[in-house]
């Protein structure tokens, strides 16, 4: 309700009328089911994108939305058309099944956030489930329905142009955000009119294509896949998701749209899932380009046999199902589930309850203040600070005059990201404009582009470098372009695109201390700017809030808490690189013949879960009890962490557990919990974390959780890197409770 308070009056009106329609309730899925046509069974099934984004249905679009041929529009901006559309729908068709509104809302709908990976830095899930609610409201009043998030591919790659629109490399951390995505989109009611039915994507693995090429075929062991890849989806499905959207590549030689193991035996039937599957764009086309469809009708055929529900804009549904269905090559009643399905989603939405949509967003221009603080809290706490020699951050304020430098300085587009919804440009506020607006009074503020991002001209330099040497400090706002990730838009070179690489150093070859903020979608192997920088901090994409982020922390605003949801790599040699490798018969440090790179260390440049504060923590004095627990029984681990440093700050403490002798190899870490603690300077407390003995199961060669009784080691640390470690036993039976004073 708080929310209303900033709805303009008119649509305050519109919104309260519209809430307050009470129609009949829906008819029953089963009920309605039993009263169409085939056409019209197939016509819920298909998913069409408007001729236009921006503009009405055409007069043939409209003819297939009064005969019940469309059942869902994806990607349309149009309100009055959406409107109209509903209204045809609703009034003109046979049946009178109101139309589903899809849109791709990745990291919001108006008001723009960071990108979905520098939330996943942010290590906070509420904050996350903060940021859906408010997509959500903002996507419902324009009269969306449904969103096609949130993405949910664990990516070992960072070639992958899309690990940007997802939770990094983490299986455990991707599954805490997922439940959050969920549980923000959703709320507890799908049919109140600030959610969303949520569509996390894509199932199954697709961050694991090969070389890191978008839609590269995914080869993978049964236990990778259950162990890395689908969990995030299982917390997802058992967060109450909607819906699920099938994964483009081929896995194990099967693309998934096509695929009986992975949409019917896990995801229905292993994950209990009951919404909707709806493929990607065109997928179900896509299945005679892979080669396993010989004809239309065949990959219509495939598609529906191996569980997709909803077919998006690939017409295949639309133009083949009726005379499979007919020819008895597809049984009616696998139509009739599928069919429910999507039925049931609809009335789940409350569509035929109050099925006309506001036409005028209930949100404001400008942003309202209470979208913008969300913004900015997400964009702060998604910024990881990767170094900071001789403590140059946060500047002091006698700085008096700071160099601002860099092609992304003042840039409003790339701020974005990838999938801006329907983000304006002119919300942004560039790292510029926020260092302006946060700097001293008396601090003078300096600007020079030195280069374009991408076009090869050094033109700008020798002035760049005039600037950075008549200022106290050098901001150098460096990156990539938005569009180099995303879709479509991977990258076989980690660096800095163009010859920004180069206008760092001469920045550096000043003698004037620099400060580094790397926008980017990924994460980018940067070895030299690591060493020679004294202050770098990684900035990925942070939506329209942005630069008054950036200026917080460089002020010290605010302090930095963001953590790497994703090893970073020094080069793209390393890929795939990330903490949870097995331990190999000859790791590193084990003699000669070692597994590693003659040319180069095997280490990270930065491990996962690292991130710097403002002041320094130490930890000591861990505890883990009772030292043998049985099945059923949790072990208690605990560590005394101080704030040994000069400014109060947030530490986001991680838990790792190994198994370190199985019969199976097992990751030499793996991440099981984690918990974000602030402190005073000088404060110690204890942190506590509990595992459960399910923490401890793995996925056996038959594909089914086992748990193997023997010794397993537990780190507490700050990084997938460092931490102590102690270790504890489990038992294969179960064991009697432990008094409470054995637990630390
Ligand atoms: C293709 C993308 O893979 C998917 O993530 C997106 O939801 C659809 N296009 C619809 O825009």
């Amino acid at each position: 309700m708080i929310r209303l308070a900033i709805l303009a009056p008119p649509a305050l009106l519109l919104f309260l009328l519209l809430a307050m329609d009470s129609r009949p309730s829906p008819p029953s899925p089963r009920e309605l089911l039993s009263r169409m046509t085939i056409e019209e069974k197939v016509g819920q099934l298909v998913q069409e994108a408007p001729a236009q984004a921006a503009g009405r249905l055409s007069t043939e679009e409209k003819r297939r939305v009064r005969e019940g041929r469309v059942g869902s529009f994806l990607n349309w901006q149009d309100p009055m058309g959406m409107a109209e559309a509903q209204r045809l729908a609703r009034k003109e068709s046979r049946l009178g099944i109101p139309l589903l509104f899809a849109f791709d809302i990745l990291h919001g709908f108006r008001t723009i956030f960071p990108i979905p990976l520098a939330l996943a830095a942010t290590w906070n899930p509420p904050l996350v489930e903060e940021v859906a609610g408010l997509s959500a409201w903002e996507g419902r009043s324009a009269g969306i329905h449904w969103t096609f998030a949130p993405m949910l591919d664990v990516c070992r790659d960072p070639r992958w142009g899309r690990i940007a629109e997802g939770p990094g490399e983490d299986p455990f951390l991707a599954s805490e955000l997922a439940s959050a995505w969920v549980r923000g989109f959703q709320g507890d009611d799908l049919a109140s009119r600030d959610r969303l039915a949520a569509c996390p994507k894509h199932f199954v693995a697709y961050g694991a294509g090969e070389g890191g090429r978008d839609y590269a075929a995914v080869d993978l062991s049964l236990g990778k896949l259950l162990e890395v890849y689908l969990p995030p989806f299982t917390a997802a499905v058992h967060a109450g998701a909607a819906s699920v959207m099938t994964a483009f590549p081929s896995v194990n030689g099967l693309p998934v749209a096509a695929n009986p193991f992975l949409l019917r035996t896990l995801l229905r039937q292993k994950l209990d899932f009951r919404g909707v599957v709806v493929s990607d764009w065109n997928a179900v086309g896509e299945l005679l380009v892979h080669g396993v469809a010989a004809d239309a009708e065949d990959a219509a055929r495939l598609a529906m046999k191996a569980g997709v529900d909803v077919d998006m804009a690939s017409g295949l549904f639309a133009a083949k199902l009726p005379g499979l269905v007919r020819a008895g090559k597809v049984p009616e009643a696998l139509l009739d589930q599928a069919v429910e399905r999507v039925l049931a989603l609809k009335a789940k939405l409350g569509l035929w309850s109050s099925p006309a949509e506001p036409q005028v967003p209930p949100w404001v221009d400008p942003l309202p203040a209470t979208s913008r603080g969300l913004a900015l809290r997400a964009a702060r706490e998604g910024i990881v600070l990767l170094r900071n020699q001789r403590e140059i951050l946060p500047l002091s304020p006698r700085v008096r005059s700071i160099a601002v430098i860099g092609p992304l300085a003042d840039d409003r587009r790339n701020a974005l990201g990838p999938w801006p919804g329907i983000g304006r440009e002119e919300d942004v506020v560039t790292v510029l404009e926020g260092i302006r607006s946060r700097a001293p009074a008396a601090t003078r503020v300096l600007f020079a582009p030195g280069c374009s991002a991408d076009d090869p001209s050094t033109a700008g330099f020798a002035g760049a470098a005039r600037l950075a040497e008549s200022a106290d400090i050098v901001v150098a706002v460096v990156g990539e372009q938005a569009r180099m990730s995303g879709e479509a838009a991977s990258r076989a070179d980690l660096g800095l695109p163009g010859r920004q690489e180069e206008l760092v150093r001469a920045l550096v070859e000043t003698g004037r201390p620099v400060v580094a903020i790397l926008s980017s979608g990924r994460p980018l192997a940067l070895p030299w700017i690591a060493e020679h920088v004294p202050a770098v901090l990684a900035a990925w994409f942070l939506g329209v809030e942005s630069g008054n982020a950036v200026a917080d922390i460089l002020f010290g605003l605010s302090s930095p808490v963001g953590r790497l949801p994703v090893t970073i790599p020094r080069a793209v040699g390393q890929i795939p690189i990330y903490y949870g490798h097995t331990n190999t018969g000859r790791p590193p440090g084990s003699g000669r013949d070692v597994s590693g790179y003659i040319d180069l260390p095997e280490t990270p440049l930065f491990p996962f879960g690292y991130g710097l504060a403002y002041t320094r923590f130490a930890y000591r004095d861990i505890q883990v009890a009772p030292a043998v627990i049985g099945h059923g029984q949790s072990v208690e681990a605990s560590v005394l962490l101080a704030n040994t440093g000069p400014r109060a700050g947030a530490e986001t403490v991680q838990l790792y557990l190994r198994d370190p002798a199985a019969s199976l190899t097992r990751p030499i870490a793996e991440l099981k919990g984690f918990q974000r603690v602030f402190l005073e300077p000088g404060e110690e407390r204890r942190v506590r974390f509990s595992l459960p003995s399910e923490a401890l199961a793995f996925v056996g060669p038959d594909g089914e959780l086992r748990k193997e009784a023997g010794d397993f080691e537990l780190r507490i640390g700050p990084s997938a890197a460092s931490g102590l470690s102690a270790s504890f036993r489990l038992e294969n039976q179960r064991l009697p409770t432990p008094s409470p004073r054995g637990t630390p």
